[in-house]
């Protein structure tokens, strides 16, 4: 019997990171392989939630990344599922972000702190604690960056910390591709454009745009379960409009 390959998306909650965990239940948009979908975040009763309407597919696990305690307990209860459910680890989503739009002269360290801690230290970390539970068969690992970090975008007042930190997060794909190589591990990022989510309506109230969280959680998706066996190291684009 073929083995359940398990994927986990952090920021799973609410927005893209949602519509990512629901689309990777979806048959259509992945292999043949039965997926696991594990879903993290803070939010305790929309991940149980999700993991009700989901049938078995979903596991919530929730937890805050930013926090070392969370992610060790994240990280050895994924080992438990995966025992237990005899599954494969293949794939993880760092989608998790916060947005505090405020112009450089008013960032606080604070402000600086929330975006580092979310969008680069609780990533890296994770990845450091998950890269031994991955088969041996490899996987892919997903930064989801932002239109904002990518260089040579059109910039935006307002997102200097959030944007000089998902630039980071970018060159870590590819830091992480060549070093990851040995181990069947891809690594890539993709910079967003903007989607209509809950963030989005926060940073720039009154901004309508075109691209719903549904469709750029079923691309992600499908990128995720394929993108791997055509790029590694890369940072892509994925934008009709600025800002992101
Ligand atoms: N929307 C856009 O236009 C856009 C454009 C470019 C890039 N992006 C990126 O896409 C990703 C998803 O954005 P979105 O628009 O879907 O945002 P969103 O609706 O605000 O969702 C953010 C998710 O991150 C989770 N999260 C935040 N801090 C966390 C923490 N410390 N630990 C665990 N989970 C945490 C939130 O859940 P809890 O509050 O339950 O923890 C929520 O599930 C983000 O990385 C964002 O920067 C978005």
């Amino acid at each position: 019997m073929t083995r359940k390959k398990a994927v986990l998306i952090t920021g799973a909650s609410r927005g893209i990171g949602a519509e990512i965990a629901r689309k990777c239940t979806d048959p259509t948009v992945r292999d043949e392989t039965k997926p696991l979908v594990l879903i993290t975040a803070r939010s305790v009763d929309r991940l149980h939630e999700m993991e009700k309407e989901s049938n078995g597919a979903m596991i919530a696990i929730p937890a805050d990344i930013t926090r070392a305690d969370d992610r060790a307990q994240l990280v050895d209860r994924i080992g438990k599922i995966l025992y237990e459910q005899d599954a494969d680890f293949h794939g993880l989503v760092h989608n998790a972000g916060v947005l505090r739009a405020k112009s450089f002269l008013k960032l606080t360290e604070e402000d600086w702190n929330v975006h580092y801690q979310t969008h680069l230290l609780g990533p890296a970390m994770l990845t450091q604690l998950l890269i031994p539970t991955f088969s041996s068969a490899g996987g892919h690992i997903l930064h989801i960056s932002s239109m904002g970090g990518f260089q040579g975008s059109k910039k935006f007042p307002g997102l200097s910390a959030y944007s000089a930190i998902k630039g980071a997060l970018s060159i870590l794909a590819e830091c992480l591709s060549g070093e990851l190589m040995d181990r069947n591990i891809a690594c890539n990022a993709l910079c967003l454009g903007a989607v209509q989510t809950e963030m989005l309506k926060e940073a720039f109230p009154g901004l309508e745009v075109s691209t719903q969280p549904e469709d750029m959680g079923a691309w992600i998706s499908e990128f995720l379960w394929k993108g791997h066996r055509f790029f590694n190291g890369k940072i892509l684009p994925v934008s009709l409009q600025d800002p992101g």
